[in-house]
């Protein structure tokens, strides 16, 4: 059985949640910049973050305890995916449950129909999700000159 997470909007309130999350070595790792993100830079992000209307930032809970989060950057009608778990939610199928849970969500939500994700070549547990989701692998490619899978999926 599929567990199921609620979708919830970011608000304030989950900055510092957001902040600790996206300092989790493993989220650094898988991010085109690596360097940990200090608390003031965190702050001034987050707060243009949420009053940009081309900015959807979901929590997804799981018994009413945030578990991981999923940002989608708006262009047009095409968007670009962030997503992440807490580090004691990862490796249980959540991801992907995740990442469909979000994308019902934007398509439902907004003018959404083609969603890209560029994943770093190493980070195997994030292809995986992609692929297990329906995205379509556009082959490798380079960016932020490392190099990366490119997957897309349309909304049909
Ligand atoms: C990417 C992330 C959201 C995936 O979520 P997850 O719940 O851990 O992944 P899932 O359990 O849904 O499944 C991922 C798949 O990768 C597999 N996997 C896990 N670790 C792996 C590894 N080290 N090597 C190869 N495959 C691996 C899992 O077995 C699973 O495949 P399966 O369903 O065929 O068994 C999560 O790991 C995370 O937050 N990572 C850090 C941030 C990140 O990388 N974000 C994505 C940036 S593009």
């Amino acid at each position: 059985m599929t567990t199921q997470l609620s979708l919830r909007n970011a608000s304030q309130n989950d900055s510092r949640l957001l902040w600790e999350w996206a300092n989790d070595p493993i989220v650094r790792a898988s991010a085109f910049n690596t360097e940990p993100i200090p608390w003031e830079d965190h702050e001034n992000w987050f707060d243009k973050k949420l009053k940009d209307p081309n900015c959807f930032i979901y929590i997804a809970e799981l018994s009413n305890e945030p578990i991981g989060q999923i940002r989608f950057n708006c262009d047009g009608q095409s968007a670009n995916i962030d997503i992440h778990l807490a580090p004691e939610a990862r490796g249980k199928g959540l991801g992907t449950n995740l990442l469909t849970s979000g994308i019902e969500k934007i398509f439902a939500e907004s003018e959404i129909n083609e969603i890209h994700s560029s994943v770093k070549v190493e980070n195997a547990p994030s292809s995986k999700m992609f692929l297990k989701t329906g995205f379509s692998d556009l082959g490798k490619g380079i960016e932020n000159e490392q190099e990366v899978y490119n997957y897309v999926l349309k909304k049909s």
